[in-house]
């Protein structure tokens, strides 16, 4: 089995065993703080479990980084690293609102860089964004591109969650200068919408987000022909350690990138 294929099928497995937890209090149960330092909730737990019960009915040859399970050794001669974020959007999840996702990806090195190949699968309808290296990003069984021409309505994707007040300050113009800006709350998802063209930029300034958080997206969103960024405006890149904490920018094209970069 090609390891995209594995991928999509243990994402599928997610969606059935979750698709029916959201908004429940079975959902919520709390079960301390995960490796990434946040509370892990039943829902988490159970997705995950998921991922760790296939890849080892396989053996597939590889290290899982978690988030929050951590660092699970499949094998002694690993082929890689498997980086799970089993639920993205948890908040979401607990709650009910339907914008919440899985995202999964295979890289062979101790870098985002290397990875291979990411799926990032809506958990409220089974949609699936999945992307090989050098291979292109789909959605479903279509072929994705980002959205290179003026759009209609320009569409600004700001995570603000926790911002602090400099940082608010920094992005006030763009607010004030756009009359469509976006957040959902679950950074995988809203990476894999910006690659399918139904945003122009997603920006997220935070140094908040972590290694699971944007794997996937990251193959996803460069196989769409999306430039993705750190803060410094160089390509984005970053070890896969559980300290790990970065800043990205996602742009359909240097226009809207420029545009943006000369707000702040
Ligand atoms: C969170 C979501 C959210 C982002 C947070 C992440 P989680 O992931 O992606 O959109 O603002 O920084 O931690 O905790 O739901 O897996
Ligand atoms: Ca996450
Ligand atoms: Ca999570």
């Amino acid at each position: 089995m090609e390891v995209i294929e594995i991928l999509r099928e243990v994402s599928n497995k997610i969606y059935e065993n979750v698709k029916d937890l959201a908004g429940t209090e079975h959902a919520a149960g709390d079960f301390g703080r995960g490796a990434g330092g946040d509370i892990s909730r039943n829902i988490d737990i159970i997705a995950e479990k998921t991922v760790l019960d296939f890849l080892k009915e396989i053996n597939f040859p590889c290290v899982v980084l978690g988030e929050e399970c951590g660092r699970v050794e499949l094998s002694k001669e690993p082929k890689g690293y498997v980086i799970m974020d089993a639920i993205d959007g948890s908040a979401n999840a607990v709650r009910g609102v339907p914008f919440f996702c899985s995202s999964l990806a295979f890289a062979t090195e101790n870098k985002l860089s290397s990875i291979t190949d990411g799926v990032i699968t809506n958990l409220h309808n089974g949609e699936m964004y999945w992307a090989s290296k050098d291979k292109g990003s789909y959605f479903n069984q279509e072929q994705m591109k980002v959205h290179n021409k003026d759009p209609i309505y320009k569409i600004v994707g700001i995570n603000t969650s926790g911002a602090s007040t400099e940082l608010m300050k920094k992005l006030h113009p763009i607010f004030e200068n756009h009359n469509h800006t976006r957040h959902f709350g679950a950074n995988a998802l809203e990476m894999a919408l910006f690659a399918r063209g139904l945003m122009d930029i997603f920006i997220d300034l935070r140094d908040k987000i972590r290694i699971q958080d944007i794997a996937a997206g990251y193959l996803i969103v460069k196989e769409a022909g999306g430039l993705l960024l750190d803060a410094n405006l160089n390509p984005l890149d970053a070890d896969l350690s559980y300290d790990t904490r970065v800043s990205f920018i996602a742009a359909a094209n240097q226009k809207i990138l420029d545009e943006i970069m000369s707000q702040m």
